[in-house]
């Protein structure tokens, strides 16, 4: 049973938040919560939302999937920290790590575990330069790779890195799906080409299928890196393991945070032994404290574990089905919805309106969906991959709901 509280305690805590708590994000707080299952959060006053977001990706596997939980209990009993990583063996990384490289296939025999998505761009990015010798970046408009300042660096939009400037200097940007943009970019100065296979704070962008093939042969012919960044398309969501599999295309480096760690914070870098023989010479090139940090391992080992067991297929379906309803909604309610895109349970819808009102409505009306960072107009549609087919109606319901009280 979840916590409930009284309007008293829901106004302190509210309050508290805000005063004790940064924020980069003004205004009222939308609730207090108090317990998330499945597809479902529920808040301390008893109302229930069904979550089309995951927590921004995170909860692949439902939250608190029951396997995930009995692993993060058994593990926590067991020891939750022991060591910087590095000196000791710690059996659950070894686990998670054969589980992630064996998705990853041919050629990533190792990963570096980090905690975040921020801190697997930055691994990713010293592991380029280190490796090549070359200082140059070539990343992508309406790119996002996380607000530190080396992923900053290489996250696109500008009013969010000019205020921090200087930055990393040598990053060009190119537009998002063009080789001959990048053709033009990508020369033997560059470490690495950073690239998200689906775009998703750009919009749930899918590229054209020659983009991946062609950025790895400009950086096959310049000695550049290739770094996929799959923290948000790693893990299932486009029914595959990584979103770059739905190409033949095998990347120099692969980075992973949200979905890993189950619901804790986990992150990993994925890339050859040859590539990683970079870190060690000299010694502790690169360290963190609680990257691989076992509760977390523990948790990604049994949401990996729920997603080996068929759940792929399934993300397939339910992104058909998903897709099916939205399309029909595109039919219904044309000029006001004028795109729907992406890849397994990754999707987005583009309104010719601010999408910031809708968003706000289907809150009213129990489903939390929301916007991507680069990209105004697009509701961004990213549920659970346990999302059953009901609860896919019921969120085509509230969407064709709203849309019609906007068109009216
Ligand atoms: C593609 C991508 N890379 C990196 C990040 C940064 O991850 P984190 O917020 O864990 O630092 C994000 C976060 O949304 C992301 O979508």
């Amino acid at each position: 049973m979840y916590p409930t509280m009284s309007g008293v305690e829901i106004e302190s805590y509210r309050d508290r938040f805000v005063r004790h708590l940064s924020q980069t994000v003004p205004g009222r707080k939308e609730f207090v919560v108090a317990e998330a299952r499945g597809c479902t959060v529920t808040t301390a006053d008893g109302r229930s939302y069904l979550d089309m977001t995951s927590g921004i990706g995170v909860a692949n596997v439902g939250h608190c999937h029951p396997r995930v939980v009995e692993a993060i209990q058994a593990q926590a009993a067991r020891y939750a920290h022991v060591n910087v990583y590095g000196r000791f063996v710690v059996p659950e990384q070894v686990e998670l790590v054969e589980r992630l490289t064996g998705a990853a296939g041919a050629g990533f025999d190792m990963a570096y575990l980090t905690s975040s998505g921020a801190e697997s761009t930055e691994c990713a990015m010293k592991l380029a330069r280190k490796h090549t010798g070359r200082p140059k970046f070539v990343a992508f408009e309406r790119a996002y790779h996380g607000r530190t300042l080396g992923a900053l660096s290489v996250s696109w939009r500008e009013e969010w890195r000019a205020p921090f400037e200087p930055l990393l200097d040598e990053v060009m940007f190119v537009p998002y799906d063009s080789l001959t943009a990048a053709a033009a970019a990508v020369d033997d100065r560059t470490a690495a080409v950073i690239v998200e296979p689906i775009q998703g704070e750009g919009g749930i962008r899918v590229p054209s299928d020659d983009f991946l093939p062609g950025l790895r042969e400009l950086c096959d012919a310049t000695g550049a890196l290739l770094i996929v960044d799959e923290v948000q398309g790693g893990m299932g969501r486009s029914g595959r393991w990584f979103a770059h599999q739905h190409t033949d295309v095998r990347p120099d480096i692969i980075t992973m945070a949200k979905a890993v760690g189950g619901g804790l914070p986990l992150g990993a870098v994925l890339a050859s032994a040859e590539l990683f023989a970079t870190f060690v010479d000299p010694p502790l090139s690169h360290l963190t404290t609680m990257g691989g940090n076992p509760v977390a391992c523990a948790a990604g080992i049994a949401a990996f574990d729920v997603i080996a067991d068929g759940l792929l297929d399934r993300v397939v379906e339910a992104g058909e089905y998903l897709r099916t309803g939205l399309a029909a909604l595109c039919d219904e309610f044309a000029g006001l919805l004028v795109d729907v895109r992406g890849r397994g349970l990754w999707c987005a819808i583009e309104l010719s309106v601010d999408a910031n009102p809708v968003v706000a409505r289907m809150q009213q009306l129990g489903v939390l969906v929301g916007s991507v960072l680069n990209q105004s107009g697009t509701v961004r549609i990213m549920p659970p991959l346990v999302i059953s087919d009901a609860e896919i109606d019921t969120f085509v319901g509230v969407l064709r709901t709203v849309l019609g009280e906007v068109a009216s």
